[in-house]
């Protein structure tokens, strides 16, 4: 088993990034909630306290008993997490007096402890606490300051504990990565050799090992994580993996096609089916985006659950496929188990594919353990079409959801022509590898315009592009002007019942990145 850091995970909204930034050091780790503790075993080289939304101070704050852990492995506390460490020990936290928010200086810096070996004086750290920590006990070592911060440091003398007010994780904190690495390489004794490669390989060979000789059928959206997934699926058992692409007539335009050709030149085992009609007729005049998503994940679970059972037919007697193959990544996993409970429900996030019960199938999920950007490594590891590991996310019941209102297959088509200008003019211009999501909403508004000597009364289009990390929050992009102004020229000139295209210039929150 590969050896890895354990995050203890208090509720900050900084702990996927801690772990982001540990796995850039090749080093594996995993997250799990202070009160849902993990198996300690071997593997494990050393845990990481995360910060939280919680003062020590206060009732109900996280609290875990460490004693035996703090004796058998390396200790880091990060904010809450070394707040913590020094309250229980004897010392005292209290609230700050200063504001202790933003960028700050280490003035102090004891280079000779490992934990800051090559982290000069003056380098700037990232704060955010409303607590502060005043007194440490006797055998808490302080081993950097900054001139506001006393503790910004510390080392527990004898143990391999260590605690800091400071976030090592966040790219303000200009050595945050070096002190990551003294940590998890030089004090845990981590190898590094968690690269993507090496993912691929044990995965395919624990794929080997978990599937034998049995079927898995699995449904693709054209999208990085189920196509990467597939494709370990695929190295492991070859033909006995069984993928199905639908067609619900909601993808952009020609994406059914390039896609499932891309599928072919990878040489997956894959099924098209086109289901455009079904979906059409299910949901013409819904003008309701949930009622819309929930016709959607409902009408492809029964094509889904249809193309499986024509598959089981296919198999030659007494074989029977046991598995469904899915895309999950660890962000789903994680979100569900946060120390806060799941976060409202805005929109219903439909995992396209998700298993109906009566299917009673196992699950497998290669990429489970991993964050986006390291499935697309992964994905070019294994040498998966570039077009597809660069796509923007797209939303499963796609364009049904930025069409405004009741969808007709000419609103689609309309939407698709304008998009695929939009998408066309991103490529060429180098902006689509720079925006995180892009795409083009059909409004349910007409206006007035004029076309020669004509007047018109044709449909508005809204051009979106953000910038985001995981779609939680996002930034609107400013494209260029001249490229706002060339896109809209050519949409118009070129797309029959357009006659005005606008740009959405609104972030998340308070707007969300989909209209619907
Ligand atoms: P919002 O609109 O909530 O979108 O800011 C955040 C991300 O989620 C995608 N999205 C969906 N994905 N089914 C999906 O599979 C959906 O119903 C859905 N709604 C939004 C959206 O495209 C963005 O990437």
């Amino acid at each position: 088993m590969s050896e890895k850091i354990i995050i203890l995970d208090f509720g900050s909204q900084y702990t996927q990034l801690i772990a982001r930034r540990v796995r850039e050091l090749n080093v594996y780790c995993e997250i799990h909630p202070f009160n849902n503790l993990p198996d300690f075993d071997d593997a494990v080289k050393g845990i990481i306290f995360s910060g939280s939304p919680f003062s020590v101070r206060q009732e109900g704050a996280p609290q875990i008993d460490y004693t035996e852990l703090q004796q058998r492995f390396p200790i880091l506390g990060v904010c809450y997490g070394a707040q913590y460490l020094a309250q229980k020990s004897g010392g005292e936290v209290l609230p700050s007096e200063i504001r202790e928010y933003g960028r700050a200086n280490l003035q102090f810096v004891d280079t000779s402890n490992e934990l800051l070996s090559g982290v000069p004086v003056q380098s700037q750290v990232w704060m955010s606490h409303g607590d502060t920590i005043k007194e440490v006990p006797a055998n808490f070592n302080i081993i950097a300051s900054t001139d506001k911060v006393r503790v910004a440091a510390y080392h527990v003398a004898g143990t391999r504990t260590y605690g800091i007010q400071f976030h090592p994780e966040v790219t303000h904190s200009t050595d945050g990565q070096v002190l990551l690495k003294n940590f998890v390489v030089g004090i845990c004794g981590c190898a590094q050799d968690w690269t993507s490669t090496a993912f691929a390989e044990t995965t395919i060979a624990e794929l080997k090992e978990q599937l034998g000789d049995d079927h898995v059928i699995m449904a693709l959206s054209g999208g990085v994580d189920s196509t990467v997934a597939a494709v370990l699926l695929h190295e492991a058992i070859g033909k006995n993996l069984h993928c199905i692409f639908v067609d619900h007539g909601l993808l952009r335009k020609n994406e059914y096609e390039q896609v499932l050709d891309s599928y072919k030149n990878m040489g997956l085992n894959i099924k098209g089916i086109n289901a455009k009609d079904l979906f059409y007729g299910r949901l013409a005049g819904v003008s309701e985006p949930e009622q819309k998503r929930k016709i959607i994940g409902a009408s492809f679970i029964d094509v889904f659950d249809q193309a499986a059972k024509d598959i089981q037919n296919e198999l030659p007697d007494g074989l029977e496929a046991k598995w469904l193959g899915q895309g999950t990544i660890y962000p789903d996993i994680i979100e569900s188990i946060s120390v806060k409970g799941p976060s409202a429900t805005i929109k219903s996030h439909h995992n396209v594919g998700g298993l109906p019960d009566f299917m009673k199938l196992k699950v497998v999920e290669p990429l489970k353990t991993l964050f986006k950007d390291e499935v697309r490594r992964v994905g070019k590891t294994l040498e998966v079409d570039p077009n597809i590991l660069g796509r923007h996310p797209f939303p499963g019941p796609g364009l049904a959801i930025r069409v405004l209102g009741d969808i007709t297959e000419e609103k689609v088509r309309i939407l698709q022509e304008a998009d695929d200008i939009y998408i066309r003019n991103l490529k060429e211009t180098g902006w689509y590898d720079k925006v995180w999501q892009a795409g083009t909403i059909f409004l349910p508004v007409q206006s007035v315009g004029v076309m020669g000597d004509e007047r018109t009364y044709e449909h508005v289009v809204a051009l979106r592009a953000v910038g985001s990390l995981d779609g939680m929050t996002a930034d609107w992009i400013h494209l260029p002007y001249d490229l706002l102004a060339k896109i809209s020229n050519e949409i118009i000139n070129h797309v029959k019942g357009i006659n005005r295209v606008v740009y959405d210039i609104s972030s998340k929150p308070p707007a969300t990145i989909e209209w619907e």
